[in-house]
Parts: structure tokens; sequence; C-alpha cells
């Protein structure tokens, strides 16, 4: 399928982040979570997640790293404020029934496809965004239409993907951490479908670059947007 210019339907305010090793890997082998980001870089990260309406996330990383999503107020010094809305992105239902996401301690959506036969607790709003897998061309209006206007993604490897390629995304940052991890299974910042020519590579522009604590933070916008309709 081609890459749309342009998206008539609203969408949130995308930021796209997420912390590598140098070699742009994303956890260590065969995705066991590894702790990239420096003290500075979740602080960074906190304020984004403090300023999100929500947060998305791919069932995969809900597997592997069983997130909270939560914001860390501690380590703002502040007292706890509002949790943003976490958005699982999970086409068939595979989200585990003990997960942290579906603990009821912040809005929860879920969105899927109707290839899905799972049902959720009561606490999670469904959303039905695609045939055999969510599409992100469907899902960021639907969350537009649920009020939600700034929406951080977090990953991993294969939702990443799905966002850059779509190209419906304002900024992406990236936190370097001086560290190696090499091998052919610890998952890349991008996976998904091959690039084959030079025109279905996500073209971005460097805007910031910014030492990090021990690592630092390399800031992108992409060069052929689709930028928020006013
Ligand atoms: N360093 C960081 O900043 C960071 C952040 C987050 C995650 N991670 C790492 O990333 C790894 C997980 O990444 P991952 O690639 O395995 O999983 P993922 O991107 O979190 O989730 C991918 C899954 O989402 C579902 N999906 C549904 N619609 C999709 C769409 N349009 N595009 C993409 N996925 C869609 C698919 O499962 P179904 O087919 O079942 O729907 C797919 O397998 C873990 O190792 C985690 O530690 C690192």
């Amino acid at each position: 399928m081609g890459i749309p210019n342009e998206f008539p339907a609203r969408r949130p305010a995308v930021w796209v982040n997420c912390a590598a090793s140098l070699d742009g890997r994303l956890a260590l082998a065969g995705g066991l979570r590894a702790r990239l980001s420096s003290t500075e870089d979740l602080i960074r990260v906190q304020n984004l997640r403090a300023h999100a309406d929500a947060i998305l996330i791919g069932v995969g990383t809900v597997i592997k790293d069983d997130p909270s999503l939560r914001v860390h107020w501690e380590l703002l010094g502040e007292p706890p404020g509002h949790n943003p809305t976490r958005v699982v992105v999970d086409g068939s239902g595979r989200t585990p029934e003990k997960a942290r996401v579906l603990d009821g301690s912040a809005p929860t959506i879920i969105a899927t496809s109707e290839r899905a036969q799972r049902t959720f607790p009561p606490t999670v709003h469904t959303i039905v965004a695609g045939r055999t897998q969510v599409e992100i061309a469907e899902l960021f209006p639907l969350l537009y239409g649920l009020g939600i206007r700034r929406l951080m993604v977090e990953g991993g490897a294969e939702i990443l993907s799905s966002v850059l390629r779509t190209r419906l995304f304002d900024r992406l940052t990236i936190y370097y951490a001086p560290v190696v991890v090499g091998g052919a299974t610890a998952p890349p910042i991008v996976s998904g479908p091959e690039t084959r020519a030079p025109e279905e590579e996500v073209a971005l522009e460097l805007v910031a670059l910014e030492r990090m604590g021990e690592g630092y933070v390399a800031t992108y916008i992409p060069r052929h947007a689709s930028p928020v309709p006013p």
C-alpha cells in the first residue's frame, strides 16, 4: 500500500519517544527489557508523559515489559497528578489478563481489530480500528474523537514502524545510551516491512541534539509530514 499524502480526518498531535542503544536496539536479546535511560532521561520522559493525554504502546511491549504507563511524579518532585490514558494496540486480543495496563488504575483503551474474539474488563474502553490488525490511520482519528489531543507513542519496534511509516507523527525523540547491545534478536528501533526503494524510506530532519546525562537525545521531525489539521 502506498503512503498517503494527507489525512483529512483529525488526529492528535503525536510525539514518538524511545530509548535505544548506540547500535539502535530497544531491548536485549529476544526483547528482554533493557534499562537504557539515564536518570536525566527518565525525568525528561516523565515530563512528556505528564503533558500527554494518552500514552500508546503495542501488545508486544505489554507482554515483554508489563509497564504501568503511569507518570512517576516522584521523579518530577511533584505530588501525584493525573495519569494519562493508556492505549494498547492489540489486534488479536493478546493482552494478558494480569497485565498492569488492565489494573484499572488509569483510564485504558484497547485498540483492537475485527478479528479479535477477546472481551476485556468493563474498566477498559475497547475500540475496533481495522479488520485484521489495528490501522493507525483509523485509530488516531478515533482517539481524537475520544478527546485525546496529545498522544505519546512509546513503542515497541512494530508500533514504531507503523507510526513512522504512516508519517502520522509530529516529533520523534530518541535517547541514545552509550551502550552497544548487538546480536541478532535484540529488537531494532523500527521493525516491520522491508524498505526496498528510497522513496519508501521515512525521511526525517534533525532539529535538536542534547546531552542527557551519559547519553544524548536526538529530536527529529518528519520531512513529509501529515500535519495535524487546524
Ligand atoms: N527502549 C524503549 O524505549 C522501548 C519502548 C517500548 C518497547 N520496547 C521494547 O520493544 C519490544 C516489544 O516490541 P515489539 O515490536 O515486539 O512489539 P510492539 O511494537 O510493542 O507490539 C507489536 C504488536 O502490536 C500488534 N499490532 C496491532 N496492530 C499493529 C500495527 N498497526 N502495527 C504494529 N503492531 C500492531 C501486533 O500484535 P497482534 O498481531 O497480536 O495484534 C504486533 O505484534 C520489547 O522488547 C520492549 O522491551 C522498548
